[in-house]
């Protein structure tokens, strides 16, 4: 998969790029680009934004800069590329978004600052726009760097034992529930212990309680 990243920021990824799971990905054929939105603005001294029509506070980054980099990377035939701006107010970012957009070859995450991105890149630019929650954050690098890791995580080579994410929260292996509980050594602490079925060795019984713990968490998160 090739994986790029707009932003005003590249330096923010820094720690992200140094994880082992994404170095794996990197090393096993993925490619991931950091693109400045600074190094392709067609507006003097390096400006990207602009006062907000209608009043109001901040600074809204600019269509015309967007669109800039987007050509110096694609030109202007972009039909092989998925691009995703990213806003609060965009379509949820789940567990089922992050496998449709690791099956496609070429994504491209638009970060926004300041008062965020002008609406004419989500209406023109972007095919969708995509929020990790409702709530603000003072720009895309943290919702950039949380779909990555999401979708990263999915392509060969990311985790050590392929298996982790075959049965994990969310998964089809689950039927879309949350994970069931984990337990490790010691098998007693402080009193509190580690429920029998998971050592006694039966893998069908195993089996069997995990999906019953799993679909449990599944209906108290409905209530
Ligand atoms: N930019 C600022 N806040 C955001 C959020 N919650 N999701 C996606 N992009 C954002």
């Amino acid at each position: 998969m090739k994986l790029d990243v707009f932003t005003l920021f590249p330096e923010h990824f820094e720690w992200f790029i140094a994880q082992r799971h994404v170095r794996n990905v990197l090393e096993a054929g993925s490619e991931l680009r950091l693109i400045d939105y600074r190094e392709t603005t067609p507006l003097s001294a390096g400006q990207v934004d602009d006062t907000p029509y209608g009043g109001g506070a901040g600074m809204v980054m600019r269509v015309d800069v967007v669109d800039a980099a987007l050509e110096a990377a694609y030109g202007s035939e972009r039909d092989g590329v998925r691009i995703v701006a990213l806003t609060p107010g965009g379509r949820l970012f789940d567990e089922r978004l992050a496998a449709e957009l690791a099956a496609e070859p070429h994504l491209a995450l638009l970060s926004g600052r300041y008062e965020g991105l002008d609406e004419r890149v989500v209406e023109h630019l972007a095919e969708d726009a995509v929020s990790i929650g409702r709530y603000v954050l003072s720009g895309g690098e943290l919702p950039a760097m949380v779909i990555s890791d999401a979708v990263l995580r999915k392509l060969p080579g990311a985790l050590g034992d392929e298996r982790s994410a075959v049965e994990e929260s969310f998964s089809e292996a689950l039927e879309g529930a949350p994970e069931y509980p984990q337990y490790t050594r010691p098998v007693e602490y402080r009193g509190w212990g580690v429920p029998d079925v998971l050592a006694s060795g039966d893998h069908a019984k195993v089996r069997e309680w995990r999906l019953e713990r799993s679909r449990e968490r599944a209906r108290s998160e409905q209530s």
